[in-house]
């Protein structure tokens, strides 16, 4: 019996230490995406291909590779406890808590969260007015479908449908996919939040001066630097204020008095005035989000005449990194239990900072026992304890991972699992075998217990 419950140790912790062990080696880190093999896509274009409810054909401007395909299944802004779950609901609940409807009632962003990766050309470039000839629509920027479609590269690909349909006020959240550099920062899917809001004469200036204060200019003045040539310098000027407090409440909510952030020119295709946010983050300014005044051409050809608006997109990963300390945007897309276990249990609005996980293997072990006769109430809380305590630091993790009452005898027996990790080296499964027999034979002599 004990024999072979060590013999099924073993082989547990050699399994584990093997599988672990090869792809943080390839990584270099505790994340478990190892780097996409180097492959043609052409060999994986598939005839037709559904995704998001939507059937496609590539053709020969086909670039996914399957890695991207693969990136593709995993919806982590959808998954609870995953940090950028955790930091998209921070921020939809601060907009919801600070923006409501007239009365008060609902809120006043419409959260849009499930729109189809795979949008057409004109929703990605043309109907944000990037020119024909920007890096963006690059094959070697851009994921191409066919000679009609691409992954998206950003959520404003939404922006325009979404007012076509109505929407004056309104969140975008989702993966959003760029062939761009690999680095701590950077990696092919990312996550970002656009948001827009649109205001009428009155809404902007107020009841009581919308009427003094025009949104349009005469026909005849001229682009500037500040200005686009169709909006009142008033309109432009109370836009980009009232941009730029929504952002600056953001930033507070999510930082605390303490972040340093500014706001830097920038030139984006579909805004005008443009600016970036960089938030400063371990002795360097980081870029978090673009924005400015919607391009009035770009609501015009939506279908949208009487009103002009903001629009803001931001990167998740990187306010996440901020926010939580996570060093690597890598570690987003691990499955190690040593990073999710992190965020497993944590509110959306929790300040919490990352410790970072070994990069050596873990091994794991379980321990069942009956209890005695009559347990005491602490009793899961009594083993954690004299688990922290004996394993120490080599302890990574424990959870009870099964309970239950044998039906004739009455007694009830729990089963532990614990993972053992070093931060400096990995551990043998022999010397996790001393500290477990150790755990063992304490847990009998102070608790009753019976190890099963
Ligand atoms: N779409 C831009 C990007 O991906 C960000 C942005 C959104 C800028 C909206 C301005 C307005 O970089």
């Amino acid at each position: 019996m004990l024999a072979q419950r060590l013999l099924r140790q073993v082989l547990l912790s050699r399994g584990t230490a093997v599988r672990l062990g090869s792809s943080l080696a390839a990584s270099g880190d505790a994340a478990a995406v190892e780097q996409p093999a180097k492959s043609s896509p052409s060999r994986t274009r598939p005839k037709s291909w559904k995704v998001d409810g939507l059937v496609v054909k590539p053709d020969e401007r086909w670039n996914l590779t399957p890695s991207v395909m693969a990136l593709l299944e995993r919806h982590l802004h959808a998954k609870p406890g995953n940090p950028l779950n955790l930091i998209k609901q921070r921020i939809v609940n601060h907009f919801h808590k600070t923006y409501r409807k007239a009365g008060n009632r609902s809120p006043l962003f419409t959260v849009c969260d499930r729109e189809p990766r795979v949008v057409s050309l004109f929703d990605n470039f043309d109907s944000l007015l990037t020119p024909e000839d920007h890096v963006s629509r690059r094959p070697s920027d851009t994921y191409y479908v066919n000679a009609d479609t691409c992954l998206r590269a950003h959520t404003s690909a939404h922006q325009h449908k979404l007012m076509r349909q109505g929407f004056d006020n309104f969140l975008v959240v989702g993966d959003v996919y760029r062939r761009d550099e690999i680095d701590r920062t950077h990696y092919p899917c990312f996550h970002q939040m656009e948001g827009v809001r649109l205001y009428s004469a009155d809404e902007l200036f107020g009841k009581a001066s919308g009427e003094q204060f025009g949104l349009f200019a005469s026909d005849d003045e001229k682009r500037t630097p500040q200005k686009q040539s169709e909006l009142s310098e008033d309109a432009s000027k109370v836009l980009e204020i009232k941009l730029k407090q929504t952002l600056e409440e953001l930033c507070l909510a999510l930082f605390g008095k303490g972040a340093q952030i500014r706001f830097v020119d920038a030139y984006f295709p579909f805004t005008h005035p443009s600016f970036e946010v960089e938030v400063f983050y371990e002795g360097k300014w980081l870029e978090v989000l673009g924005c400015g005044v919607m391009e009035q051409k770009i609501l015009t050809s939506a279908g949208v005449t009487d009103k002009v608006g903001w629009a803001f997109g931001l990167g998740l990963e990187r306010l996440a990194m901020v926010l939580y300390s996570i060093p690597d945007i890598r570690l987003f897309w691990s499955e190690d239990s040593g990073f999710l276990s992190q965020f497993a249990d944590k509110q959306p609005e929790d300040n919490y900072k990352y410790v970072p996980i070994s990069v050596h293997p873990q091994v794991y072990f379980d321990l069942s026992f009956w209890l005695p006769d009559r347990p005491s109430h602490e009793m899961s809380a009594d083993v954690f304890d004299l688990i922290r305590s004996i394993g120490g630091n080599l302890v990574e993790q424990v959870s009870l991972v099964d309970e239950f009452t044998h039906k004739k005898t009455g007694r009830t027996s729990h089963c532990y699992r614990i993972v053992y990790r070093s931060v400096d080296r990995a551990l043998t499964k022999e010397e996790v075998n001393v500290i477990h027999k150790q755990i063992e034979k304490t847990l009998v002599e102070q608790y009753d217990v019976q190890i099963r």
